[in-house]
């Protein structure tokens, strides 16, 4: 009895924090795009300045995606020395929630 319950408190711990990183991640997500991205993808992602992509209907898939934003395309510049490996990967997690 006493270890099903320690193994329930131990699950419980670990999805609480699983829970956090997931949220803190996406604030950051939003943090960057909005400092970084927002100048040609706009708010909504949708915005194509400089002929940029509408964001929200982008078919690339995540390490598409990373690259893009490591190394720039077109117009785009690169964002591999200014952001942080984990900042990257909170932006693209971003672009995919902008509907
Ligand atoms: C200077 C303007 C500019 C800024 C700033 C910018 N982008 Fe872009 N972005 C573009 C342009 C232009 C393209 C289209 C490149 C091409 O395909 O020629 C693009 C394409 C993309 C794509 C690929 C979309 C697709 O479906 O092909 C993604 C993803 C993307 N940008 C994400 C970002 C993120 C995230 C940031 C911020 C870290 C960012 N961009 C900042 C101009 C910009």
């Amino acid at each position: 009895m006493k270890k099903i319950v320690v193994f329930t408190a131990f699950i419980f711990i670990v999805f609480s924090c699983a829970e956090k990183n997931n949220k803190a991640a996406a604030i950051l997500g939003k943090q960057v795009f909005k400092k970084n991205c927002v100048i040609c993808h706009g708010v909504d992602g949708k915005l194509g300045l400089n002929n940029s992509k509408d964001l929200t209907i982008s078919k690339l898939t995540k390490e598409e995606r990373v690259s893009i934003i490591k190394n720039g395309k077109g117009a785009m510049n690169a964002f591999g020395t200014i952001l942080k490996p984990q900042e990257i990967d909170a932006v693209v997690e971003y672009t995919f929630l902008l509907k």
